[in-house]
């Protein structure tokens, strides 16, 4: 059975196994029985692929286990047990799995200086345009305070990442599954609560957001506005950072800001303008030229001209139908001009993880980006 276990077939392998992934948890026990492994040689691969499995220090050994760590122990089983590998040959196998997945994640996150310039319209109907080119696509609310992707979206969230937290849920069952494939995670409610997590809990729920972000290709983040860290935070994780600012003068000063927190706090990601609300290109061409030659002179940041939006009735209507523009009117030049921009941000491969613990591994700081909102 374990023999079918190969990179990248872990559904093949869920279905063989009949794992009870809607539960998310196995104890002890059921992971025996169910893996046909000895219970001694768990504990012995849990105290060598400590790391792999997510276990914090503090950690010997636990009493339940996720998704991830039960496919864990196969491979490690296969690899050991079957093929007579030595430890250092699998952590090294273990180690170039994770980076073949690392590199091929796409982490966009969606900012701006001023509040309503239209971020959580843009992020959502991006989302879509890149689902609709068939890459898996997660969508995560991470405006704290008024998160709303649900409502633009006309979605009924059935979850937190709380659930997830007390073993109420997996991780699977609070996605959303919005248009096009996309899955939406409305993170906002519950999230406080994070803040006072246990670390033995935390490393639980980063273990499987990491792997529930396996599943996905791209990964679109809605941000509140501003420079607080807790919007910031979610920016260190981006590949690409799409900054939105619109005509008006206070909203292109607070981008130039923000422009500001990237280069200061050496942000990784790549900074794309989205000038919102337009009137013509023209205008927008100028907000850009503004903003970039600001940029380039007192900062030394390089920013590309994603593209702009009209300021058009449209988007208005779709939202307030809440139904996103992409379904509302595929056919209107903002929908087209989203679906440019779709294709321009995936053109440019993913950045290739630096040699950091945190950049090296982005979903862990996503979730440690959650915890340390209320912080
Ligand atoms: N191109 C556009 N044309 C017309 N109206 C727009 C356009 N873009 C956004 N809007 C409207 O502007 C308002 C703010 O949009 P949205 O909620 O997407 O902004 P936001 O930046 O996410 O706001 P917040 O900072 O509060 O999260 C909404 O009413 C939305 O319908
Ligand atoms: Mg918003």
């Amino acid at each position: 059975m374990s023999g079918a276990i190969h990179d990248g077939q872990m559904y093949a392998v869920h279905e063989e196994l009949h794992l009870p992934y809607k539960s998310g948890i196995m104890d002890f026990h059921a992971v025996c029985t169910t893996t046909g492994i000895a219970p001694n040689r768990i504990r012995y691969f849990e105290s060598e692929f400590r790391d792999f499995l997510g276990l914090p220090p503090q950690v010997t050994a636990i009493d339940d286990f996720d998704e991830h760590q039960v496919q864990l122990f196969l491979q490690i089983h296969r690899m050991m047990v079957e093929e007579g590998l030595p430890v250092s040959d699998v952590r090294q196998h273990l180690q170039r799995l994770r980076e073949s997945r690392r590199q091929a994640l796409r982490i966009i996150t969606v900012t701006s200086g001023k509040g309503g310039v239209g971020k959580t319209t843009l992020s959502l109907n991006l989302a879509i345009a890149i689902a609709t080119t068939g890459q898996r696509t997660l969508l995560i609310d991470a405006d704290m305070g008024l998160g709303n992707v649900h409502v633009l979206a006309g979605l009924q969230p059935h979850g937190t990442i709380l659930d997830v937290v007390d073993n109420r849920a997996a991780i699977d069952d609070i996605l959303i599954d919005g248009p096009a494939g996309l899955r939406v995670m409305c993170g906002a409610s519950g999230i406080p609560e994070l803040a006072d997590l246990d670390p033995h809990r935390l490393e639980r729920l980063v273990a499987q957001v990491n792997q529930a972000a396996h599943h996905f290709d791209v990964i679109v983040v809605d941000t509140a506005a501003g420079i607080a860290a807790q919007v910031t935070r979610f920016l260190r994780l981006a590949d690409d950072i799409v900054l939105v600012t619109t005509p008006n003068i206070a909203a292109t000063l607070d981008a130039y800001g923000m422009l500001k927190v990237v280069h200061h706090t050496r942000m990784r990601g790549r900074v794309h303008v989205v000038v919102n609300l337009v009137e013509s290109n023209k205008q927008a061409t100028a907000v850009f030229e503004r903003l970039r030659d600001c940029a380039q002179r007192f900062l030394n940041v390089e920013t590309a001209h994603l593209g702009q939006l009209q300021k058009h009735g449209s988007v208005e209507r779709a939202n307030q139908n809440r139904r996103p523009l992409m379904l509302e009117a595929p056919d209107s030049l903002n929908a087209n001009r989203i679906r440019t921009m779709a294709a321009a941000l995936c053109a440019a491969p993913p950045l290739a993880a630096p040699d950091t613990d945190e950049a090296a591994r982005p979903m862990d700081l996503l979730v440690r980006s959650f915890a340390g909102a209320t912080r």
